[in-house]
Protein backbone atom coordinates (compact mmCIF):
# COMPACT_ATOMS: atom_id res chain seq x y z
CA UNK A 1 0.00 0.00 0.00
CA UNK A 2 1.77 2.96 -1.11
CA UNK A 3 -0.63 5.94 0.65
CA UNK A 4 -0.26 4.34 3.90
CA UNK A 5 -0.94 6.76 6.78
CA UNK A 6 -1.50 9.45 4.33
CA UNK A 7 -4.83 11.89 4.73
CA UNK A 8 -6.42 13.03 1.19
CA UNK A 9 -8.66 15.04 0.88
CA UNK A 10 -10.55 14.77 -2.70
CA UNK A 11 -12.89 17.89 -3.90
CA UNK A 12 -16.13 16.06 -5.96
CA UNK A 13 -15.48 12.89 -4.69
CA UNK A 14 -19.12 12.09 -4.85
CA UNK A 15 -19.12 10.74 -7.86
CA UNK A 16 -16.95 10.31 -11.47
CA UNK A 17 -13.35 10.54 -11.62
CA UNK A 18 -13.25 12.14 -7.97
CA UNK A 19 -15.18 9.03 -6.34
CA UNK A 20 -12.33 6.77 -8.48
CA UNK A 21 -9.55 8.70 -7.23
CA UNK A 22 -10.84 8.75 -3.64
CA UNK A 23 -11.57 4.50 -3.95
CA UNK A 24 -7.86 3.80 -5.59
CA UNK A 25 -6.51 6.60 -2.87
CA UNK A 26 -8.29 4.34 0.10
CA UNK A 27 -7.54 1.17 -1.61
CA UNK A 28 -3.54 2.40 -1.42
CA UNK A 29 -4.43 2.84 2.64
CA UNK A 30 -4.72 6.55 2.60
CA UNK A 31 -7.49 7.95 5.04
CA UNK A 32 -9.90 10.34 2.29
CA UNK A 33 -11.84 12.80 2.92
CA UNK A 34 -14.73 12.85 0.63
CA UNK A 35 -15.86 16.68 -0.03
CA UNK A 36 -18.39 17.55 -2.03
CA UNK A 37 -21.96 19.66 -2.39
CA UNK A 38 -24.10 16.82 -2.29
CA UNK A 39 -24.24 14.95 0.75
CA UNK A 40 -25.94 11.38 -0.55
CA UNK A 41 -23.31 11.30 -2.93
CA UNK A 42 -20.66 11.71 -0.53
CA UNK A 43 -21.96 9.53 2.08
CA UNK A 44 -22.13 6.99 -0.75
CA UNK A 45 -18.50 7.04 -1.99
CA UNK A 46 -17.50 6.55 2.06
CA UNK A 47 -19.61 3.93 2.09
CA UNK A 48 -18.10 1.85 -0.79
CA UNK A 49 -14.95 2.80 0.45
CA UNK A 50 -15.69 0.87 3.87
CA UNK A 51 -17.18 -1.73 1.81
CA UNK A 52 -13.93 -2.30 0.34
CA UNK A 53 -12.03 -1.93 3.64
CA UNK A 54 -10.94 1.09 3.85
CA UNK A 55 -11.18 4.21 5.60
CA UNK A 56 -12.57 7.58 4.48
CA UNK A 57 -14.96 10.48 5.96
CA UNK A 58 -17.40 12.91 4.13
CA UNK A 59 -16.86 16.73 4.36
CA UNK A 60 -20.23 18.48 2.70
CA UNK A 61 -18.99 21.65 1.38
CA UNK A 62 -19.30 23.77 -1.45
CA UNK A 63 -15.63 25.02 -2.36
CA UNK A 64 -16.66 27.97 -3.88
CA UNK A 65 -17.91 29.02 -0.30
CA UNK A 66 -14.35 30.33 1.14
CA UNK A 67 -15.48 29.91 4.53
CA UNK A 68 -16.81 26.51 4.39
CA UNK A 69 -13.54 25.67 2.77
CA UNK A 70 -11.52 26.96 4.99
CA UNK A 71 -13.07 25.63 8.29
CA UNK A 72 -13.58 22.25 6.98
CA UNK A 73 -9.78 22.22 5.72
CA UNK A 74 -8.83 23.39 9.16
CA UNK A 75 -10.93 21.28 11.24
CA UNK A 76 -9.78 18.02 9.05
CA UNK A 77 -6.17 19.09 9.83
CA UNK A 78 -6.79 19.66 13.59
CA UNK A 79 -8.64 16.34 13.65
CA UNK A 80 -6.33 14.44 11.99
CA UNK A 81 -2.88 16.00 12.64
CA UNK A 82 -2.29 15.96 9.15
CA UNK A 83 -3.23 16.90 5.07
CA UNK A 84 -0.92 14.99 2.89
CA UNK A 85 -2.87 14.97 -0.03
CA UNK A 86 -5.17 17.85 -1.55
CA UNK A 87 -6.90 16.82 -5.29
CA UNK A 88 -8.69 19.99 -6.34
CA UNK A 89 -11.20 17.65 -8.92
CA UNK A 90 -15.04 19.48 -8.45
CA UNK A 91 -15.15 21.39 -11.42
CA UNK A 92 -18.10 22.62 -13.87
CA UNK A 93 -18.48 23.27 -17.89
CA UNK A 94 -20.94 26.09 -19.14
CA UNK A 95 -21.44 26.53 -22.74
CA UNK A 96 -21.11 28.99 -25.09
CA UNK A 97 -18.77 31.59 -27.13
CA UNK A 98 -17.85 34.93 -25.93
CA UNK A 99 -21.29 36.40 -27.03
CA UNK A 100 -23.75 33.45 -25.86
CA UNK A 101 -22.03 32.38 -22.64
CA UNK A 102 -24.02 33.82 -19.66
CA UNK A 103 -22.08 35.91 -17.50
CA UNK A 104 -23.05 34.52 -14.36
CA UNK A 105 -22.18 30.90 -16.32
CA UNK A 106 -18.42 32.99 -16.81
CA UNK A 107 -18.08 33.57 -12.98
CA UNK A 108 -19.23 30.40 -11.92
CA UNK A 109 -16.59 28.65 -13.82
CA UNK A 110 -14.17 30.50 -12.25
CA UNK A 111 -15.17 30.51 -8.97
CA UNK A 112 -15.30 26.68 -9.28
CA UNK A 113 -12.74 25.40 -12.07
CA UNK A 114 -9.95 28.10 -10.74
CA UNK A 115 -10.77 30.04 -7.16
CA UNK A 116 -11.64 27.10 -5.48
CA UNK A 117 -8.28 25.36 -6.36
CA UNK A 118 -6.65 28.12 -5.57
CA UNK A 119 -8.45 28.79 -2.01
CA UNK A 120 -7.90 25.18 -1.07
CA UNK A 121 -4.35 24.82 -1.95
CA UNK A 122 -4.01 28.48 0.31
CA UNK A 123 -5.75 26.43 2.87
CA UNK A 124 -3.56 23.58 3.15
CA UNK A 125 -0.18 24.94 2.16
CA UNK A 126 0.53 26.27 5.73
CA UNK A 127 0.04 22.68 6.95
CA UNK A 128 2.49 21.33 4.25
CA UNK A 129 5.02 23.54 4.54
CA UNK A 130 5.05 22.64 8.42
CA UNK A 131 5.43 19.02 7.67
CA UNK A 132 8.12 20.15 4.78
CA UNK A 133 6.02 17.38 2.26
CA UNK A 134 2.91 17.63 0.54
CA UNK A 135 0.88 17.13 -2.63
CA UNK A 136 -1.41 18.94 -5.01
CA UNK A 137 -2.99 17.66 -8.06
CA UNK A 138 -5.36 20.19 -9.75
CA UNK A 139 -8.17 18.63 -12.06
CA UNK A 140 -7.73 20.39 -15.18
CA UNK A 141 -9.34 18.83 -18.93
CA UNK A 142 -7.53 18.17 -22.34
CA UNK A 143 -9.81 21.68 -22.70
CA UNK A 144 -6.94 22.71 -20.66
CA UNK A 145 -4.57 22.41 -23.69
CA UNK A 146 -6.28 22.64 -26.93
CA UNK A 147 -9.55 24.55 -27.89
CA UNK A 148 -13.02 23.47 -27.91
CA UNK A 149 -15.73 25.29 -30.42
CA UNK A 150 -18.50 27.80 -28.29
CA UNK A 151 -17.04 26.66 -24.60
CA UNK A 152 -15.09 29.66 -24.11
CA UNK A 153 -15.73 29.65 -20.15
CA UNK A 154 -14.37 26.00 -20.20
CA UNK A 155 -11.48 26.69 -22.16
CA UNK A 156 -10.23 29.57 -20.21
CA UNK A 157 -10.57 28.12 -16.69
CA UNK A 158 -9.19 25.10 -17.97
CA UNK A 159 -5.80 26.38 -19.31
CA UNK A 160 -5.85 28.95 -16.39
CA UNK A 161 -5.59 25.78 -13.96
CA UNK A 162 -2.23 24.88 -15.73
CA UNK A 163 -0.78 28.47 -15.41
CA UNK A 164 -1.57 28.42 -11.80
CA UNK A 165 -0.74 25.22 -10.92
CA UNK A 166 2.92 25.35 -13.00
CA UNK A 167 3.34 28.91 -11.17
CA UNK A 168 2.26 26.80 -7.67
CA UNK A 169 4.69 24.87 -8.09
CA UNK A 170 7.98 27.29 -9.04
CA UNK A 171 7.15 28.71 -5.65
CA UNK A 172 6.74 25.79 -3.57
CA UNK A 173 9.10 23.23 -4.23
CA UNK A 174 11.56 24.75 -1.47
CA UNK A 175 9.06 23.65 0.83
CA UNK A 176 9.03 20.24 -0.76
CA UNK A 177 5.34 20.36 -1.71
CA UNK A 178 4.69 18.99 -5.56
CA UNK A 179 1.86 20.66 -7.68
CA UNK A 180 1.09 19.06 -10.65
CA UNK A 181 -2.31 18.55 -13.30
CA UNK A 182 -4.48 16.11 -14.19
CA UNK A 183 -6.11 16.58 -17.71
CA UNK A 184 -8.74 14.15 -18.51
CA UNK A 185 -10.27 13.44 -22.24
CA UNK A 186 -13.73 12.69 -22.63
CA UNK A 187 -14.47 10.24 -19.52
CA UNK A 188 -17.78 8.25 -18.88
CA UNK A 189 -19.45 9.93 -15.90
CA UNK A 190 -22.78 12.07 -14.78
CA UNK A 191 -20.43 15.68 -16.27
CA UNK A 192 -21.24 14.28 -19.53
CA UNK A 193 -25.00 14.46 -19.31
CA UNK A 194 -25.98 17.22 -20.64
CA UNK A 195 -23.62 16.91 -23.89
CA UNK A 196 -25.01 13.71 -24.33
CA UNK A 197 -28.89 15.26 -24.20
CA UNK A 198 -27.66 17.96 -25.99
CA UNK A 199 -26.35 15.14 -28.96
CA UNK A 200 -28.94 13.43 -28.69
CA UNK A 201 -27.97 10.18 -26.64
CA UNK A 202 -25.32 7.97 -26.26
CA UNK A 203 -25.67 6.63 -29.49
CA UNK A 204 -24.64 9.90 -30.94
CA UNK A 205 -21.79 10.61 -28.38
CA UNK A 206 -20.48 7.39 -28.50
CA UNK A 207 -20.06 7.59 -32.81
CA UNK A 208 -18.68 11.73 -31.98
CA UNK A 209 -15.83 10.55 -29.21
CA UNK A 210 -15.37 7.06 -32.22
CA UNK A 211 -14.45 9.84 -34.72
CA UNK A 212 -12.28 12.27 -32.61
CA UNK A 213 -10.63 10.46 -30.52
CA UNK A 214 -7.53 7.96 -31.65
CA UNK A 215 -8.39 5.29 -29.14
CA UNK A 216 -11.76 5.63 -30.49
CA UNK A 217 -13.81 5.40 -27.35
CA UNK A 218 -14.16 7.35 -23.94
CA UNK A 219 -12.23 6.46 -20.31
CA UNK A 220 -13.88 4.23 -17.80
CA UNK A 221 -12.89 6.18 -14.49
CA UNK A 222 -10.53 3.52 -13.39
CA UNK A 223 -8.52 4.61 -17.19
CA UNK A 224 -8.04 7.96 -15.22
CA UNK A 225 -7.76 6.67 -11.59
CA UNK A 226 -4.73 4.67 -11.77
CA UNK A 227 -2.92 8.24 -13.14
CA UNK A 228 -4.45 10.14 -10.14
CA UNK A 229 -2.74 7.86 -8.05
CA UNK A 230 1.01 7.78 -9.34
CA UNK A 231 0.20 12.10 -9.85
CA UNK A 232 -0.10 11.54 -5.44
CA UNK A 233 1.93 9.29 -4.52
CA UNK A 234 5.67 8.85 -4.29
CA UNK A 235 5.85 7.25 -8.01
CA UNK A 236 6.14 11.02 -8.78
CA UNK A 237 8.23 12.11 -6.48
CA UNK A 238 10.72 13.93 -8.56
CA UNK A 239 8.08 15.09 -10.83
CA UNK A 240 6.28 19.10 -10.15
CA UNK A 241 4.93 21.37 -11.91
CA UNK A 242 3.85 19.00 -14.64
CA UNK A 243 0.65 18.36 -17.25
CA UNK A 244 -0.43 14.80 -17.47
CA UNK A 245 -2.79 14.60 -20.35
CA UNK A 246 -4.95 10.89 -20.28
CA UNK A 247 -7.76 11.62 -23.36
CA UNK A 248 -6.97 8.27 -25.42
CA UNK A 249 -4.89 10.63 -27.95
CA UNK A 250 -7.10 13.28 -28.70
CA UNK A 251 -4.98 15.77 -28.44
CA UNK A 252 -2.31 14.15 -30.84
CA UNK A 253 -3.15 16.13 -33.92
N1 LIG B 1 -15.87 13.50 -17.20
C1 LIG B 1 -15.13 14.04 -18.14
O1 LIG B 1 -15.26 13.71 -19.33
C2 LIG B 1 -14.08 15.07 -17.77
C3 LIG B 1 -13.08 15.38 -18.71
C4 LIG B 1 -12.12 16.34 -18.40
C5 LIG B 1 -12.13 16.95 -17.17
N2 LIG B 1 -13.10 16.64 -16.28
C6 LIG B 1 -13.07 17.37 -15.00
O2 LIG B 1 -13.35 16.51 -13.91
C7 LIG B 1 -14.10 17.24 -12.92
C8 LIG B 1 -15.44 16.58 -12.62
O3 LIG B 1 -15.69 15.62 -13.52
P1 LIG B 1 -16.40 14.21 -13.15
O4 LIG B 1 -16.51 13.53 -14.45
O5 LIG B 1 -15.74 13.58 -12.02
O6 LIG B 1 -17.86 14.83 -12.75
P2 LIG B 1 -19.10 14.30 -11.92
O7 LIG B 1 -20.23 15.12 -12.38
O8 LIG B 1 -19.21 12.81 -12.00
O9 LIG B 1 -18.72 14.70 -10.41
C9 LIG B 1 -18.55 16.04 -10.02
C10 LIG B 1 -18.73 16.11 -8.52
O10 LIG B 1 -18.39 17.45 -8.10
C11 LIG B 1 -19.34 17.85 -7.13
N3 LIG B 1 -19.42 19.30 -7.08
C12 LIG B 1 -19.94 20.13 -8.01
N4 LIG B 1 -19.89 21.41 -7.59
C13 LIG B 1 -19.32 21.39 -6.35
C14 LIG B 1 -19.01 22.40 -5.39
N5 LIG B 1 -19.30 23.69 -5.63
N6 LIG B 1 -18.43 22.03 -4.23
C15 LIG B 1 -18.15 20.72 -3.97
N7 LIG B 1 -18.44 19.72 -4.85
C16 LIG B 1 -19.01 20.06 -6.02
C17 LIG B 1 -20.64 17.21 -7.58
O11 LIG B 1 -21.60 17.12 -6.53
C18 LIG B 1 -20.15 15.85 -8.07
O12 LIG B 1 -20.19 14.87 -7.04
C19 LIG B 1 -14.27 18.64 -13.45
O13 LIG B 1 -13.21 19.45 -12.95
C20 LIG B 1 -14.13 18.44 -14.95
O14 LIG B 1 -13.73 19.62 -15.61
C21 LIG B 1 -14.08 15.73 -16.54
Amino acid sequence: MILRDRVAIVTGAGSGIGRAGAQTMAREGAHVVVADINLANAEETVELIAEAGGSAESLVVDVTDDRALQTGIADTAARLGRIDILHNHAGAQVSGNLEQVAIDGFDKSWSLNVRAHFMAARFVMPIMKEAGKGVILNTSSSSGVLYDREMIAYTTTKHAVIAMTRQMAGDYAKFGVRVNALCPGWVDTPFNEPFIAQMGGRDAIESYIAEKVPLRRWADVSEIAEPILFLVSDRSSYMTGQILVVDGGETVV
